[in-house]
């Protein structure tokens, strides 16, 4: 039977006045990859954001588990399981790579240092450069870094935003696959992914967001490659 691992129910988020997000509905199944599309400046990034506990909606509710999280801090959140990989590959730039892994493995305390080897397993990349500074890195290897760690938190749902944004094709294959042995680990994914070719592959539901509301939602399996060129055009 299939789980809803994260709901969200007529969700409406914005920056002071100016609202961003309507009504947003959206149920996430336990082990799936959800991918969220649109173009830009459509509001992805503040929903992704608003499930992270950075924004807080202006009504609606955000449930994980069972649980309403609508009003968890973002750090709660990280130690229930969520963890976030924001867009624009993000790391701790002064730290090391290995540093970048310590300490967010530290801060959440949801297992132990296997975690981190099988962070870099996944990544062997940043293998040779554990101790390179972060902001020295290439923007491929600061996303796989971003992706390693979001995973040593031991996370059960990942949040990733356009973790290919920017990044040369024989990485974005490399990103591809880790995404897709995550899910087939059982980890929930939501992504945000501008390139169709890669939601489409990747995803199982599809959803399409334009001006803040969503315009499709469903299975991957029902939409055919003319509906989802159609709707990205939108
Ligand atoms: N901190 C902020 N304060 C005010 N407005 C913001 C802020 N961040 C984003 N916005 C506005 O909210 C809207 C949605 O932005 P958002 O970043 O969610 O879009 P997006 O779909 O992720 O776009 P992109 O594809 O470019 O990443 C845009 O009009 C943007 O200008
Ligand atoms: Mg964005």
């Amino acid at each position: 039977m299939n789980t809803p691992h994260l709901s969200v129910h007529h969700l409406n988020a914005g920056y002071g006045r100016a609202r961003v997000l309507f009504d947003i509905n959206l149920t996430i199944t336990t082990g799936t990859i959800a991918c969220i599309m649109g173009r830009n400046g459509v509001g992805k990034t503040t929903l992704l954001n608003t499930i992270a506990g950075l924004i807080t909606p202006t009504t609606g509710t955000i449930t994980h588990n069972g649980t309403d999280i609508t009003h968890h801090p973002p750090h709660t959140r990280i130690r229930n399981g969520i963890a976030y990989a924001p867009q624009g590959h993000d790391t701790f730039a002064p730290l090391t790579v290995a540093e970048n892994l310590h300490v967010a493995h530290h801060a959440t305390k949801r297992g132990g240092p296997e975690l981190i080897d099988a962070a870099l397993h996944r990544f062997p990349r940043l293998q040779p450069l554990l101790h390179r500074r972060a902001g020295l890195l290439s923007g491929g290897q600061a996303q796989q870094l971003a992706i390693a760690r979001a995973l040593v938190t031991n996370p059960t749902l990942l949040i990733l935003d356009e973790p290919t944004e920017g990044i040369q094709p024989s990485i974005v294959a490399e990103i591809e696959q880790a995404i897709t042995d995550i899910a087939a680990e059982g980890i929930t994914v939501l992504l945000v992914e501008q390139y169709l070719d890669v939601a489409l592959r990747l995803a199982d539901t599809v959803t399409v967001i334009d001006a803040g509301h969503i315009i499709h939602s469903g299975n991957r399996t029902d939409l055919t490659d003319e509906t989802a060129h159609t709707l990205m055009a939108i």
